[in-house]
C-alpha cells in the first residue's frame, strides 16, 4: 500500500485532508463479487471510497473511455523483455509511475555458463494504473482550475485547449494489461526449460489491479508456452491465490498490521519530501505560472501536472508520450524521479526504522520456498495459508507473487540487497547509480519485476542464489557475493538474520503517540490519506 498524501501544508493538501475524512466519515461502499471461479474461488471484497465512486460513475456517465477493452495490439513504446523504451532520457525518471524498462546492469542477468536454474520466483507488482481515487479528484480539480482561470494556452501548452481530464481511479489500464501479458511472456522465456513442464504457484494481494495483473501475466505465460510448442495446457486459467487487504489481514504482500507504523510511519517521508522540493519546485512553479498567465498554480500543483505525464502516457493504450511531458525538462525529471524515490526510502526503506520490517514476512517466505521448509515467521504471515500445501506449497520451481510498490521495496532492504545505499541526502540529487541502484525507477516501476533464482552449477555442490531486479542482478554483498553476484544458500539464508528474526516487529505494538490516531486502520484506499500504490 501507499501513502498518497501530499507533503505540503498548501491549499492542495488540506483538501486532500478533508476529502479522506469526508470518504472516512461516508462509509466505504462495497463491491462484493466471486472472482476466481473453480477450485479456488474466494469472495474478493473490492472496497471503493466514495471519492473512487463518483470519479468512476461521473467517468461511466460522461463517456470516458472503457479500459476493460480489448487488448490492443503490442506498442511499439513498450518492448516483452526491454520494456518502455520511449523517451527513454525522460520516461526512466518518473519514479514508481515509470513503466516497467530493462536496468542496466554491471553483471550479465544471464544465466551463467555452466549454471541451469532450478527454482524462480518472481514478486512483482502491477501493471500501469489509473491514479489513486484521492490523487485523481485532485488532479481533475487542478486543471479545471487552470482551466478557468487560462483561456489561452500557446507553444507547449496549446494542447490544453482541447485537453480534458478523463482518467478513471485505481484499475488497470490497457497499457498495463499489455505490460503484464507481456511480463507473463518474459518470464515463460526466461524460464523456459522450469517453465514448459510446470506452472507457477500465483498469489495476488487482494485489490483488483493486482489480480488482474496476475491474471494477465498468467496470459502471457500461457500463450509462451503454446507458442513454444507446448499443444496444450489443461490447467489454464491457472488458479490465483487472492489474500485480502482488509483491515487486519495478515497479508505478506500488503503492509497494515503494524500499528506503529501506520500511525506514524510517514513523517519522514513528508519532511524529506519537502526539504527536497523546496529545491526544484518553486523554479518550475514560477515558469508555469508565467507561461500561464493567471493560473496561480501552486507547488503541490505543480507536482500534480508533473504526474500526469506518466499517468497520461500510461492510459494510451499504446503507451505514447502524454503532452505533459515536454512541459519539464530532463533534468526536471531526474529531480522528479528522487524526490519520488526519497519519499520511498523515507517510508518503506531505512530512512523509516519499522520501514524494511514491513518486509520480513515476506522474505520468510521466500526463505522456506527456497529451502523446502515449513515458514517461520511471526510477523505478516497468515499461519493458516502458509501451513497449507495447497496454498503454500513447497518443492514447486516457479512462484509468482503480486503486489504493490511499497512492500517491495520494503522487502528488498529487509534482504538486504541495498545496504551499500549510502543514506539518502534531502538536498541534493543522487543518481541511481550513487544509490547502489536503488531509485524508484529502477526498483518498482509498474510491472516490476524482481526474480529470486536458484541456480546448480557445476563444480558447485550447493545451489546458488540470485537476485535480478528489472533485469539488473543485484549482487548478495551481505553473503560475500561472488563475480555472477550470487551467493550459495546457505550462506545467502544465514545473512537473513534480521528478517528471521522478525526485523523490528516488537516495535510495531508499543504505545507510540498519545492520540495518535491510526488512519484508516490500515485497510483500503480513502480517497486520500493512505492509498495503495
Ligand atoms: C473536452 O471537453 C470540451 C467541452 O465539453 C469538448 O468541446 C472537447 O471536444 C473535449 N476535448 C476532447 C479532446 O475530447
Ligand atoms: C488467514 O487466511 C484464512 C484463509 O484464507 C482466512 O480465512 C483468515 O481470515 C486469514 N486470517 C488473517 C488474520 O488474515
Ligand atoms: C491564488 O491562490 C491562492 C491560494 O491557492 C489564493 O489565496 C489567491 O487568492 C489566488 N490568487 C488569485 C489571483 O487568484
Ligand atoms: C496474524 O499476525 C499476527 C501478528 O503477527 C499474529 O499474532 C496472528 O497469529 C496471525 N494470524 C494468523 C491467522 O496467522
Amino acid at each position: 500500500m501507499s501513502d498518497e498524501e501530499i507533503p505540503f501544508l498548501t491549499p492542495g493538501s488540506q483538501h486532500a485532508r478533508k476529502l479522506s475524512r469526508e470518504s472516512n466519515g461516508i462509509k466505504t461502499w462495497w463491491f462484493h463479487q466471486f472472482y476466481h471461479p473453480g477450485r479456488s474461488s474466494r469472495l474478493v471484497l473490492m472496497g471503493l471510497t466514495a471519492v473512487a465512486a463518483i470519479t468512476f460513475l461521473s467517468w461511466t456517465i460522461f463517456g470516458g473511455k472503457s479500459k476493460r477493452t480489448v487488448l490492443q495490439p503490442p506498442s511499439s513504446c513498450d518492448h516483452v523483455s526491454r520494456g518502455y523504451q520511449c523517451q527513454p532520457d525522460i520516461s526512466h525518471y518518473w519514479g514508481q509511475y515509470s513503466a516497467y524498462f530493462q536496468v542496466p546492469s554491471e553483471i550479465s542477468p544471464d544465466v551463467p555458463a555452466g549454471c541451469q536454474i532450478t527454482y524462480s520466483q518472481v514478486l512483482s507488482r502491477h501493471g500501469g494504473r489509473d491514479p489513486t481515487p484521492g490523487k485523481t479528484a485532485l488532479y481533475a480539480q487542478t486543471i479545471e482550475k487552470i482551466k478557468s482561470n487560462v483561456h489561452v494556452f500557446q507553444g507547449a501548452y496549446a494542447f490544453l485547449t482541447d485537453y480534458n481530464y478523463t482518467l478513471g481511479a485505481d484499475q488497470l489500464t490497457a497499457f498495463g494489461e499489455r505490460q503484464m501479458v507481456n511480463s507473463g511472456t518474459d518470464f515463460f522465456t526466461r524460464y523456459k526449460n522450469l517453465a514448459t513442464a510446470s506452472i507457477p504457484f500465483v498469489r495476488a494481494s487482494g485489490q483488483q489491479r493486482v489480480i488482474d495483473s496476475a491474471e494477465k501475466f498468467n496470459q502471457g505465460f500461457h500463450q509462451a508456452k503454446l507458442a513454444a510448442g507446448e499443444s496444450k495446457d489443461a490447467q489454464y486459467p491457472y488458479d490465483v491465490l487472492i489474500i485480502s487487504e482488509d483491515a487486519g489481514s495478515n497479508n505478506t504482500l500488503d503492509h497494515g498490521l503494524c500499528t506503529a507504523f501506520e500511525i506514524d510511519g510517514h513523517k519522514a517521508r513528508h519532511a524529506t519530501q519537502r526539504t527536497f522540493a523546496s529545491t526544484f519546485i518553486p523554479g518550475i512553479t514560477a515558469r508555469l505560472n508565467n507561461a500561464l498567465p493567471n493560473a496561480n498554480i501552486t507547488e503541490p500543483e505543480t507536482i500534480f501536472l508533473m504526474d500526469l505525464c506518466p499517468f497520461e502516457t500510461v492510459a494510451s493504450s499504446s503507451g505514447t508520450p502524454s503532452p505533459f511531458c515536454a512541459l519539464f525538462s530532463q533534468p526536471e525529471w531526474e529531480q522528479y524521479d528522487y524526490y519520488q524515490t526519497i519519499g520511498k526510502y523515507y517510508s518503506f526503506g531505512p530512512g523509516n526504522a519499522l520501514g524494511p520490517t514491513q518486509g520480513t514476512g515476506f522474505v520468510n517466505e521466500l526463505v522456506a520456498r527456497l529451502t523446502g521448509k515449513p515458514v517461520d515467521d511471526h510477523t505478516s504471515v497468515n499461519q493458516t495459508l502458509d501451513s497449507s500445501p495447497d496454498t503454500f506449497p513447497l518443492g514447486q520451481t516457479l512462484y509468482a507473487d503480486f503486489g504493490h510498490d511499497n512492500d517491495m521495496i520494503a522487502a528488498f532492504f529487509a534482504l538486504g540487497l541495498y545496504n551499500s545505499t549510502p543514506i539518502l541526502s534531502t538536498t541534493h540529487l543522487m543518481t541511481a547509480e550513487e544509490m547502489k541502484g536503488f531509485s524508484c525507477a529502477w526498483t518498482v516501476p509498474f510491472a516490476a519485476r524482481a526474480f529470486f533464482e536458484k541456480m546448480q552449477c557445476q563444480g558447485v555442490e550447493e545451489e546458488m542464489v540470485r537476485v535480478i531486479v528489472n533485469g539488473r542482478v543485484v549482487p548478495l554483498e551481505s553473503c560475500g557475493a561472488d563475480q555472477m553476484g550470487s551467493c550459495t544458500l546457505s550462506k545467502f539464508v544465514e545473512s537473513l538474520s534480521f528478517a528471521r528474526g522478525g526485523g523490528r516487529w516488537d516495535q510495531c505494538f508499543i504505545d507510540t503517540q498519545q492520540g495518535g490516531e491510526l488512519v484508516n486502520g490500515g485497510a483500503m484506499s480513502d480517497g486520500g490519506v493512505r492509498e495503495t500504490s
